[in-house]
């Protein structure tokens, strides 16, 4: 087989709570990470020569070094030296259609790909549990992007327990192009404002996370419950991103007073902005409704949907 080509999935936070600091310098957290079919595609392809390609046409992408599919292709190299030794390099070939710097993990699912389409180049056999480990060494939702579905996620956002899938509940996601938050910004503001509530005692985080588990979205979920999963969100960090811009504000609220709008909330960092509707049609028409009110072409609107897992290959070329 010498190129794989892979469904690589973005992301939601249906919730998002920051519970304390970390001794690596991170954050403990309680979320909810949900697949959605949105996705990017992404193409593995031996190379003749030892060398690292990445190719994407997308101008916010960089091809360089900076790339996480390239730092991923790095540790592969590293980890699995004779791997790289029998096959050569490789080459990515990322066909961007998630929304870049968005906090939809579009750079993590496509990390996520790039070792799990390397795993089968190169005939590695790694489990799920493995590719997720190393995963976890390259971003904090790298490993969710896997299996994806639905799952409550701790610690640094690594550790995964997964919840009965949700699918076919329609969203609809904004975002302006030009507009990037950046996550660590987001989180240092967080700890500069909030860090004195910080949960302090090791039993007290351990207790925190677990009432996420028996929390009430978490039985909203369970019940597939949809109007009672769009009322529970939460995301912490809205506490920080929506006053800095007032775009992302204004969408959030415009969702929140639209028919056919179950819920609203900001995804991970932002700054993008979904709404859980009641259909598909209601998806579309909230859809048209923001496009009408905020004709900007730097806005860009999806109705989708989310999905009970995460990447698939798609084709193999042999
Ligand atoms: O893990 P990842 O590289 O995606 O995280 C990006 C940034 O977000 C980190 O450098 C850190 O500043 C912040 N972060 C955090 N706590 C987490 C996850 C991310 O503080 N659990």
């Amino acid at each position: 087989m010498d190129s794989i080509t892979l469904i690589a999935r973005a992301k939601i936070n249906l919730y998002l709570e920051i519970l304390g600091d970390r001794s690596d310098g991170y954050h403990e957290l309680a979320m909810i990470l949900q697949s959605i079919d949105l996705a990017d595609e992404v193409e593995v392809r031996n190379l003749s020569t030892d060398r690292i390609l990445i190719r994407c046409s997308h101008p916010q992408v960089p091809t360089d070094e900076s790339n996480i599919a390239y730092k991923a292709v790095e540790l592969m190299v590293k980890e699995f030296n004779r791997g790289f030794a029998l096959h050569g390099g490789v080459e990515i070939i990322i066909n961007k259609r998630i929304p870049v710097a968005a906090g939809l993990a579009g750079g993590s699912t496509n990390a996520a790909a790039v070792l799990m389409g390397i795993d089968l180049l190169w005939n590695l056999g790694l489990t799920i549990q493995e590719l997720e480990e190393l995963g976890a060494t390259l971003g904090s939702d790298v490993p969710f992007c896997f299996a994806g579905g639905t799952a409550i996620a701790t610690g640094r956002g690594e550790q995964l327990s997964p919840l009965p899938s949700l699918d076919t509940i329609y969203i609809v996601l904004a975002k302006y192009r030009s507009l990037e938050v950046s996550t660590p910004i987001a989180y240092k503001t967080y700890r500069s404002r909030f860090g004195s509530s910080y949960v302090k005692e090791k039993n007290s985080l351990v207790e925190r996370a677990a009432a996420v588990h028996s929390g009430e979205i978490v039985k909203a979920i369970l019940h597939k419950d949809v109007k009672a999963i769009a009322s529970k969100m939460y995301n912490d960090l809205e506490k920080v991103v929506l006053p800095e811009y007032p775009q992302v504000l204004q969408l959030r609220e415009m969702f929140a007073g639209l028919d056919g709008v179950l819920g609203t909330m900001m995804s991970g960092s932002g700054p993008s902005v979904f709404a859980i509707c009641e259909n598909k049609e209601q998806a579309e028409a909230v859809k048209l409704r923001v496009r009408t009110a905020i004709p900007d072409d730097d806005l860009e609107l999806f109705v989708t949907q989310m999905i009970g897992h995460g990447i698939q290959v798609k084709k193999n070329l042999v």
